[in-house]
């Protein structure tokens, strides 16, 4: 097919659920009407993520005759690939990217054959994507820093918004949404999709009929391993302005997640952390290694040999998902290191989180440890419940994975096992997109599984809260980063 040689520069074109044990998918049955028209969609980032989760679905290329091998690539699976097809639901009408020869090469090798046309514009031609192609809605799937000018700019045209989670990198960009927002037509959506998981719906159903009573505590103790954190700081997620810090990027999930669980809103945070695996000062770095025998020496290189998982030099552009170069990003004769002086972000801390109804949480998180997972314990008036699940970085799970607890404070404990769903992060993705594309049905309303623009900036600002209270050594409170009231969503379970 034929594509632009250049950038067109002009227009001219809560409710209770009774059943603590129900752990099935999310139902397709009562979802809006699939016959209804199809919504425009313009994807601003053709980034892994954009591409495996969002783009691929909504043109259909796994039943237009493509291969889709990447869908046993548990690569892909990490951003959300799967062979859905919403091309019935919704068209993809434009994209947008930095990165011209990237965009040129997804249009030549991924749109299907006999696909229209898809105009591709840069990042100055936000605005005239918007006027050209008047999309009903923008995906933004590209790095952290740069959603907040793209939500923004939508939101003026009255158009609504799929965001990737962080919604934005800062609490100031977050804050500047909610007002946009307010201003607009315009509504925005933010992919928590960790609310999805069928153990995290899981729990989400046991809270709200009452298996714990009132929620009081939350403990998560979260560990990335050694090939996955580790592959954070070879990419722009190292640095704080590109991606507001792993604190935000990847901690925005976690502190979604809880907020979620309590149906409440993260008040103050207190925490303590830094930098003690990656950086110059690291205490893995080779001693006298130079850039070229980095790779031969370097234990975290070593470990993740043959996965795949890290890029393996710098001769040519780096390749993403689905072959897609990154010229910009990470272009020829500019190699990333583990060690290098502008890695500039946090790799492990512990926080303490008060909410605004009066629960609490601790949360960990690292990004270099020997297996992936978490350890969670939610404690109420009435009892707990315990969730564990973690992998090997080769993918094999650590016994008694999956398995939910329930723990009445007078009665017998109660284990659920929850079945294990195929599908990008635990089965999460298909269904977030089902309600992003479709509509919600039931149980995605009852358990109110779709994020608000709101709650994106909530969790934004606590995760911006982690490290500003451990850079200035203080409490920080998350509603005076936002400059919003803590007007807390009532607890479902209070009596
Ligand atoms: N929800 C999840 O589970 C999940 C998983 C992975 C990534 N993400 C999110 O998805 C987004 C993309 O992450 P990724 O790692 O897949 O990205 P990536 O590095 O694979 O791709 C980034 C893309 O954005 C383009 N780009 C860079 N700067 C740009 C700009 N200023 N304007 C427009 N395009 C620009 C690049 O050329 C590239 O195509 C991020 O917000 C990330 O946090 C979410």
């Amino acid at each position: 097919m034929s594509t632009p040689r250049e950038y067109p520069s002009d227009s001219g074109s809560s409710g209770r659920n009774p059943d603590v044990r129900a752990a099935g998918p999310v139902g397709t049955a009562d979802r809006a009407d699939p016959g209804g028209p199809r919504r425009r969609y313009a994807v601003v980032g053709l980034s892994n993520r954009g591409v495996a989760s969002f783009v691929r679905p909504l043109l259909g290329v796994s039943v237009a005759g493509r291969t889709d091998t990447d869908n046993s690539d548990d690569s892909a699976l990490g951003y959300g690939a799967s062979a859905d097809d919403f091309s019935g639901h919704g068209e993809l009408v434009a994209v947008l990217d930095i990165d011209r020869a990237r965009a040129d090469t997804f249009a030549a090798t991924i749109l299907p054959p006999g696909h229209p046309e898809v105009p591709i514009y840069a990042p100055e031609q936000f605005d005239d994507m918007v006027r050209d192609v008047r999309p009903d809605v923008v995906i933004v799937t590209s790095p952290d820093h740069s959603h907040a000018r793209y939500i923004e700019a939508a939101l003026a045209a009255g158009v609504d918004v799929i965001s990737e989670k962080p919604m934005v990198a800062t609490a100031a960009d977050a804050a500047r949404v909610l007002e946009a927002e307010r201003a607009s037509a315009g509504t925005v959506r933010v992919t928590h999709n960790l609310r999805y998981t069928a153990r995290h719906r899981q729990i989400k159903r046991m809270v709200l009929a009452g298996a714990i009573g009132r929620p009081l505590h939350v403990n998560l103790d979260y560990h990335v391993d050694i090939r996955h954190g580790a592959s954070y700081f070879l990419r722009w997620n190292r640095e704080r302005a590109n991606s507001g810090g792993l604190t935000i990027h990847k901690s925005t999930h976690h502190l979604d997640l809880i907020s979620w669980w309590l149906a409440d809103a993260p008040s103050t945070v207190y925490a303590v952390g830094g930098r003690d695996y990656y950086g110059p000062q690291s205490p893995h770095r080779p001693e006298g290694a130079v850039a070229a025998q980095m790779r031969e020496r370097d234990p975290y290189y070593l470990a993740q040999r043959g996965s795949g998982t890290f890029h393996d030099g710098a001769d040519e552009a780096r390749r993403g998902l689905f072959d897609l170069p990154y010229e910009v990003q990470y272009p020829a004769g500019k190699d990333l290191y583990l060690y290098d002086d502008e890695i500039d972000i946090e790799d492990h801390v512990a926080t303490l989180l008060t909410f605004a109804s009066g629960a609490t949480a601790a949360y960990a998180v690292d990004f270099s440890s020997p297996w992936e997972g978490y350890r969670a314990t939610l404690t109420g008036t009435h009892g707990t419940i315990e969730v564990f699940t973690g992998r090997t970085p080769a993918g094999e799970a650590l016994p008694g994975s999956g398995q939910v607890t329930h723990r009445p404070l007078f009665g017998p404990a109660e284990t659920i096992d929850i079945e294990s769903v195929s599908g990008g992060h635990d089965g999460a993705d298909p269904l977030m997109r089902r309600d992003l594309f479709v509509g919600p049905d039931s149980e995605s309303e009852a358990l109110r599984l779709g994020a608000s623009a709101r709650e994106g900036a909530l969790a934004v600002a606590a995760g911006e809260g982690i490290w500003r209270s451990i850079a200035e050594r203080r409490i920080v409170d998350v509603a005076e980063l936002l400059q919003i009231p803590s007007d807390p969503t009532p607890h479902a379970t209070r009596r």
